[in-house]
């Protein structure tokens, strides 16, 4: 195995922690108390977010099926730490869940860099089939033996990117601009193809960064746009919709080995119904989200979307050369038909 792809707890002690943080590390495994076992959950969304609003459903979830015999705790805001943060604390044992980005998870379990290609899905249907059939499966299992076992995903629609001075019509636009992106390689990759300048810093930081130029632009769905309140410093949202990388919600491996057959179910019973429910709360959300930018004087770009195709075409020839298990992955999505495909 690659050894960058190992669980590093050297990597995790130069991690400045918070008190909080620090109290968490003290503990291990779930916690049980009586009857009940609580696991707790760590992320990065706010409240009020589509995914927060899936997370809780899965909480309830687990609390009713177990009759109250399993709960989850849920720390939204990354007040456990950033996304990369949640997923080494699973690592040691410390937090038992996390939901991150599939972007953080390519630095830790390969397979995942899939989904951090340009244009890999042809539409929503394309995208679900994968993500709930075979292929998805094998992606969120992969994180198995680095102790980050994937339960399920949930839809982050498809990321565009959004800047404060220049509209972006075409890759030239983005020629030379600081752009934010998340702790992925294949972001990183994408964006510096395109032209930009990628800079990647955590999502929780992102605000202060635009607000004092240290970046000229993001990019991201348009309920994170939302929430986060970054439409209130950018002028233009141009919706090339280049990535489409879903979130994904994990248990450590240590707990979930220390759970029963019964819990283990209660679990992914759960987790499984959350994401059908978290669907609608998503699709919801997409349209509010982009009235309220709207509304707030944000331009909408409708760039042509083939340029920005034809630039990324040089990176599947890096992932054909270089990823081979990657690019093997990114041929059976692409064989992989949805319905309307003609
Ligand atoms: C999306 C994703 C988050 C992630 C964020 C980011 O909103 O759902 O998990 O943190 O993008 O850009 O960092």
């Amino acid at each position: 195995m690659d050894s960058a792809l190992l669980p590093s707890l050297r990597r995790f002690s130069a991690v400045p922690l918070g008190g909080l943080l620090l109290g968490l590390l003290l503990l291990t495994g779930c916690g049980s108390e009586g009857d009940t076992t609580t696991l707790r959950l760590g992320h990065g969304m706010a409240p009020d977010h589509p995914v927060s609003k899936g997370m809780r459903y899965f909480a309830h979830t687990v609390d009713s099926l177990s009759d109250g015999k399993m709960n989850v705790e849920i720390y939204p805001s990354e007040q456990l730490g950033t996304e990369r943060q949640c997923l080494e604390l699973l690592q040691i044992g410390s937090l038992d869940m996390a939901k991150v980005s599939s972007a953080v998870l390519e630095g830790f379990s390969r397979d995942y860099r899939v989904f951090g290609l340009p244009y890999v899905f042809r539409n929503d249907e394309h995208r679900f089939n994968v993500l709930e059939g075979e292929i998805g499966r094998e992606i969120l299992l992969s994180g198995q033996d680095v102790w980050l076992r994937g339960l399920t995903y949930y839809d982050a629609g498809s990321r565009s990117f959004y800047t404060a001075d220049t509209p972006i019509r075409e890759p030239a636009d983005l020629k030379g601009l600081k752009i934010r992106v998340q702790q992925s390689p294949v972001a990183i990759q994408m964006v510096q193809e395109l032209g930009a300048q990628a800079t990647p810093i955590s999502f929780g930081e992102l605000y202060t960064a635009l607000q004092q130029g240290v970046v000229e632009g993001a990019e991201n769905n348009p309920p994170s746009l939302h929430s986060t309140r970054h439409y209130e410093l950018v002028d233009y949202y141009s919706l090339d919709q280049h990535t489409s990388p879903p979130d994904v919600l994990l248990i450590s491996t240590h707990t979930w080995e220390d759970l029963t057959e019964q819990q283990r179910s209660w679990v992914q019973t759960a987790a499984d119904a959350s994401l059908q429910k978290q669907k609608a709360y998503w699709a919801q959300a997409e349209r509010e989200a982009m009235k309220v930018v709207k509304e707030a004087g944000v331009e909408i770009v409708r760039p042509d979307k083939s340029k920005f195709v034809e630039a990324v075409q040089p990176l599947y020839e890096q992932y054909r050369k270089n990823q081979p298990r990657v690019y093997e992955l990114f041929q059976r999505i692409r064989n992989l038909h949805s319905s309307d495909d003609s």
